[in-house]
């Protein structure tokens, strides 16, 4: 069986290769990447090296490159993990957010149709549900809440959603989709809110935290979802969605000041400074669904993932020293100089 991972040199794609290359020896790995600032081939130095994994960089907008590679390919299922993900970043500049989120997997769909894959799966998020207020933890995310956007980012992976279950109803394409809670783990790039803290603290630098700091996020360990795909595309059933998180809601300064405590560091350093425009208060997933039909539960206890997330970034200083000291350098200064 082939699959052609799209995105696979970022956070979440390079996890999901090293996972598929482990578990399934009888599975081809082709990872379609554009290298953006996000992606960095030194992530998949370890797949470089086995024989069922192949890495093609091009643009998931660019048809005819995409149609070339599956060609070539003939893969059996696609995962799209290709995307603009920082929110930050979509209330600067949103025009890339589209074309990429958007534009890209129509393409990509396009390519599927053509090609008769026997799944697409577009690896969704709960931001498309928008936020929950802080005062209700009695409320969750369900795969039938509303979609209520807050931000460019979050509006780009609805779109695309919404064109992936159109895909499905009208063309019979067999997809699905997941929409999971915030993230963490090994090779999660510093500007997103877990590793810039920890990167920051080992630099003795200042922790900004947005606005008040009690916004909440449900973070779930990346392998956790990593399996979680895994057997949405092998069981899943096409035209469904399935969220996934793992009850872990957490107070964005309660997870600053944790990681202060891990690494032995004084909470002097975080700084409050001015909010995020839009900033969603918080999500919070249910996701008995894809419990109770595909048996998926997480396996990484929060208190243990941010300890082997901190181990990670402490073992693996050049992979993150190399990406600070290039343009993350101007984008900081952008994003933080006057806030
Ligand atoms: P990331 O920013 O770390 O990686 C994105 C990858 O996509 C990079 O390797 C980049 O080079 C590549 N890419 C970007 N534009 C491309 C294009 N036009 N053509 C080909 N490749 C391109 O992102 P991530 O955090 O790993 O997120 C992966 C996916 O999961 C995204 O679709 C995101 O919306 C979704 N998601 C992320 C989280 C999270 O907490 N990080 C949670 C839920 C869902
Ligand atoms: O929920 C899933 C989403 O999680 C994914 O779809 C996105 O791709 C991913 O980036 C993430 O979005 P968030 O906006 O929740 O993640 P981020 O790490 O940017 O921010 C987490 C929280 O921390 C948020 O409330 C904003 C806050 N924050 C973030 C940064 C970068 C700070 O307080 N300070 C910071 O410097």
């Amino acid at each position: 069986m082939t699959i052609i991972v799209t995105g696979g040199a970022g956070f979440i794609g390079s996890n999901f290769v090293y996972h598929m290359l482990a578990v399934h020896p009888d599975h081809k790995i082709v990872c379609l990447d554009k290298l953006t600032y996000a992606g960095n081939l030194s992530t998949l130095e370890k797949a470089v090296k086995n024989p069922r994994f192949r890495f093609v960089k091009a643009d998931i907008c660019d048809r005819r490159a995409v149609f070339e590679l599956f060609e070539e390919e003939k893969p059996d299922i696609v995962v799209n993990f290709a995307a603009e993900s920082h929110v930050d970043r979509s209330i600067d500049d949103p025009s890339v957010f589209l074309q990429t989120n958007i534009i890209g997997t129509a393409t990509l769909m396009d390519a599927c149709r053509e090609y008769g894959v026997s799944r697409f799966h577009q690896v969704s998020t709960d931001e498309v549900y928008g936020d929950l207020p802080l005062d209700r933890p009695d409320l969750f995310f369900t795969e039938s809440t509303p979609l209520h956007t807050s931000s460019p980012y979050s509006s780009s992976k609805a779109s695309a959603d919404l064109l992936a279950l159109a895909y499905h109803r009208t063309y019979g394409l067999p997809v699905t989709i997941s929409r999971c809670s915030n993230n963490y783990g090994p090779y999660h790039f510093p500007e997103k809110l877990i590793p810039l803290m920890i990167v920051n603290a080992l630099n003795d630098k200042p922790l900004p935290v947005y606005g008040d700091g009690k916004n909440v996020r449900d973070w779930l360990y990346v392998e956790d979802h990593c399996k979680a795909i895994d057997l949405i595309i092998h069981r899943g059933r096409a035209g469904e969605v399935y969220n996934v998180g793992g009850h872990n809601e957490m107070a964005n300064i309660d997870i600053v000041k944790l990681i202060c405590k891990i690494l032995g560091k004084p909470e002097s350093l975080i700084t409050f400074v001015g909010d995020r425009k839009g900033h969603d208060r918080r999500y919070a997933i249910d996701p008995s669904k894809i419990h109770s039909e595909l048996g998926w539960l997480p396996e990484t206890k929060f208190s243990d993932g941010i300890v082997k997330t901190v181990e990670w970034y402490l073992e693996n200083r050049k992979w993150w020293e190399t990406i600070i000291s290039g343009e993350y350098r101007d984008y900081y200064k952008k994003m933080y100089g006057d806030r």
